[in-house]
């Protein structure tokens, strides 16, 4: 019975939304277990675009159970507007399930976010300041509040005032910034706590259950392997773990559970916010693909870095993920350039350099190695099978699984969802809903 650990296998933003979301109608529960509202995930069902953030892609489908997993930082005001936003679409919340042990994201995070963004000068990492940061150093200095910490009314407001305590004294001396007020974030929490309990339970519960059962998981990425605080290009990564390892830890569950581990990629490359990027383009080709393919942040409304595909990046992924298979992407938005192009070693200086380096100097200097494949004109409207996509088009997913050595099982040419092929199906016919 297979569980599936849907991961982004770049810098984000590489489509998990819509892959997960085709998984999910099939399934029975979608687990985020790390990340928080960071994440921006677009999904199109019957013509609609739900923006989601926090809530994991399988409340657009009634009966299954979607979980926010202890892995994941919630600020809870944002969760319940985007819960209001849900429900005014006409979207039954009943199946949410929030982890008591969940970190919590409160407004001196945020501020916090941006204060060392500001310090950071020209070092910045480009953060979607949503206190992301802050409440993984807060949890990981143990000095964190969690769910069920909110839950606890009666002990709620003295852990609450240490910490505003804590934090104005740093605002004070390292910042010369005003105070926050306690009493505004308390009565916030408060409102909070009475809107959010009926979904708070203990998920890891909920999650092995659902496995035991014999119920069809799927495990939500966010973000992607290169921002892993571990894999990623360090410091210019997210403050967690985006990779499959991530998942046990974010959700509960033991490595053993999870059965498949599918990596999401682009046709291309995008990267949001500063750092490294190896085969960034910053002429016009980038500037089309970056029109084209509507490269603008979810969740901040950034214009993104675009640049060709990297398989050195993409074989690093594929190893520190497990990845068993690839979701390609937005192919579509390639069609019409004469030529396309894959990175596929790089050159620093003298030598050549098959892995992914883990000195930022040595990716600044690193220069692409591409392999360039014939282009193709536009895709037929409909393509029910891989013979039916251009040579052109044929030749770049072959390089593709062959420069990383993993199959593509998904692909997109598209925006809609019958624009998908699946060549892997994760839950045999008879399981599906
Ligand atoms: P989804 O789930 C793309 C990036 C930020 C920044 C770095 C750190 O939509 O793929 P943070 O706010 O997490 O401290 O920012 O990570 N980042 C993302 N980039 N997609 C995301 O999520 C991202 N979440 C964080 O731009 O470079
Ligand atoms: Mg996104």
């Amino acid at each position: 019975m297979p569980s599936v650990a849907v991961v982004g296998a770049q810098w984000g933003d590489e489509g998990k939304g819509k892959v997960t979301h085709l998984l999910a109608q099939r399934s029975d529960m979608v687990v985020k277990s790390q990340g928080g509202s960071n994440a921006g995930h677009t999904v199109v069902v019957d013509d609609h675009i739900y923006k989601l953030h926090l809530v994991p892609s399988g409340i657009l489908y009634p009966g299954v159970r979607s979980v926010i997993g202890n892995g994941v930082v919630v600020d809870p005001t944002f969760l319940i507007s985007e819960l209001e936003y849900l429900e005014n679409l006409g979207i039954d919340i009943a199946g949410l399930a929030l982890s008591d042990r969940a970190h919590l994201v409160l407004p001196y995070h945020r501020l916090l976010d941006s204060l060392e963004e500001e310090g950071r000068g020209q070092r910045r990492i480009g953060t979607t300041l949503q206190g992301i940061g802050p409440a993984y150093m807060d949890k990981n200095a143990r000095t964190g509040l969690r769910v069920v910490d909110l839950m606890d009314r009666a002990h709620f407001p003295d852990l609450l005032r240490d910490n505003v305590e804590r934090v104005n004294h740093v605002l004070d001396r390292v910042y010369g910034h005003p105070a926050v007020s306690f009493d505004e974030i308390q009565s916030a929490c408060e409102r909070a706590a009475d809107r959010l309990e009926p979904f708070v339970t203990d998920t890891a519960i909920l999650v092995n259950d659902a496995l035991d059962n014999g119920q069809r998981v799927v495990f939500e990425g966010s973000q992607g392997t290169m921002l892993d605080v571990d894999h990623g290009t360090y410091p210019y990564v997210t403050s967690s773990h985006p990779v499959a390892g991530g998942v046990t830890i974010g959700s509960g569950v033991g490595p053993t559970r999870i059965d498949r581990v599918l990596g999401v990629v682009k046709a291309y490359t995008s990267r949001v916010g500063d750092g490294p990027m190896p085969t960034e383009l910053l002429d016009d080709t980038g500037d089309r693909i970056r029109n084209v393919g509507r490269e603008f942040g979810t969740t901040t409304g950034r214009p993104r870095r675009v640049g060709w595909l990297d398989a050195v990046a993409l074989r690093y992924a594929a190893r520190v993920n497990g990845l068993t298979s690839l979701a390609l992407n937005h192919l579509d938005v390639l069609s019409g350039l004469p030529e396309v192009r894959l990175a596929t070693a790089y050159t620093v200086g003298e030598s050549t350099l098959d892995d992914f380096p883990a000195s930022l100097d040595v990716l600044k200097q690193a220069v692409p190695a591409y392999r360039s494949f014939p282009g193709w004109d536009a895709f037929p409207p409909t393509i029910g099978e891989l013979s039916a996509l251009p040579a052109g088009a044929r030749s770049y997913l072959a390089g593709i699984e062959e420069a990383v050595g993993v199959p593509i099982t998904f692909l997109s040419t598209g925006r809609e969802r019958g624009d998908t092929l699946i060549l892997e199906d994760f839950f045999s016919p008879s399981e599906r809903r």
